[in-house]
């Protein structure tokens, strides 16, 4: 039986220890972290995740706002918004969900955020502090699940760490934050010849490749801990992670839900960074 880390109980605990050092921030500076979301077009889950972000900023007493554009929005007015946002004041972190509508450059858009506001750690600039271990902003799902981990007492030092999964925004960064704990660090792909064989060797391993319950329990070493950032919709309409929980959870020591476990640490981190961008605010 394996311990279910509770990441909405996680999550809870740190956003209290968010809201009281927030207020101690406006008790000294007289105004309120800030967080800029810009969502563009209707996409569903993007406007559940703005919402949740929304509240979560309100939640810990930061000013939020949320900027709802058009589908049909041009990168002249999407950038223009950016700029907007750069020299307001009130905004120390702004985020542009994605994805965005095809017709956008996503890259271009990431790299107009100016990179003491981009909350979301995605601009090269951050990206890059990332990789030389020079933290600004900590990239929120990884750092989520490192929480975690620190949070569960799980000690990374020497761990054979396997990370399926190679985004830009999890996988990658993923792989350098065990890295810097000193984990033995492997990132697994679509190319990865015997995959199974890969992860039997975690004793740590991540799981963010957008399959639903991909991995089985036969692909997992007894007593591994296992951390699941997927999250997907089944033909039921059930939530479901990366990770077949019924197979898995029996041989791991601890595991992470599908809702209840990543999901709730990752807005916690942009909280963090949100306020980390308005203390470093002069
Ligand atoms: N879409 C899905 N996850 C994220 C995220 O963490 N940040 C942004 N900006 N968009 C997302």
């Amino acid at each position: 039986m394996a311990n279910i880390i509770d990441g909405k109980k996680i999550a809870a605990d740190v956003r209290a220890d968010i809201t009281a050092r927030t207020e101690a921030f406006k008790n000294e500076r007289g105004y309120a972290p800030g967080l800029a979301v810009v969502i563009v077009g209707e996409d569903p889950a993007s406007q559940v995740y703005v919402r949740n972000k929304k509240k979560a900023c309100e939640d810990v007493g930061f000013y939020s706002e949320v900027h709802e554009m058009p589908a049909q929005t041009t990168m002249e007015e999407l950038l223009a918004k950016i700029e907007e946002l750069k020299n307001n004041t009130k905004i120390h972190g702004i985020l542009v969900q994605l994805p965005l509508p095809k017709h956008l450059d996503e890259k271009a858009v990431i790299a107009a955020i100016p990179p003491e506001k981009d909350v979301d750690a995605f601009h090269t600039i951050n990206t890059g502090k990332i990789m030389l271990g020079e933290y600004s902003f900590l990239p929120c799902t990884p750092a989520g699940v490192m929480k975690m981990l620190e949070y569960e007492n799980i000690d990374v030092s020497g761990k054979e760490c396997v990370v399926v999964g190679r985004s830009n925004i999890v996988g990658k960064p993923m792989a350098m934050l065990l890295l810097h704990q000193n984990g033995t660090v492997t990132i697994c792909h679509s190319r990865t010849k015997d995959l199974a064989e890969v992860t039997r060797r975690a004793d740590i391993l991540v799981v963010a490749i957008g399959k639903a319950d991909f991995i089985t329990g036969d692909m997992v070493k007894d007593g591994a801990v296992v951390i699941d950032v997927g999250m997907n919709r089944r033909a039921d309409g059930k939530l479901t992670g990366d990770v077949d929980f019924a197979t898995v959870e029996p041989k791991a020591s601890a595991i992470t839900p599908v809702p209840g476990g990543v999901g709730p640490m990752t807005i916690t981190m942009l909280l963090e960074n949100t306020l980390t961008a308005a203390k470093t605010t002069i």
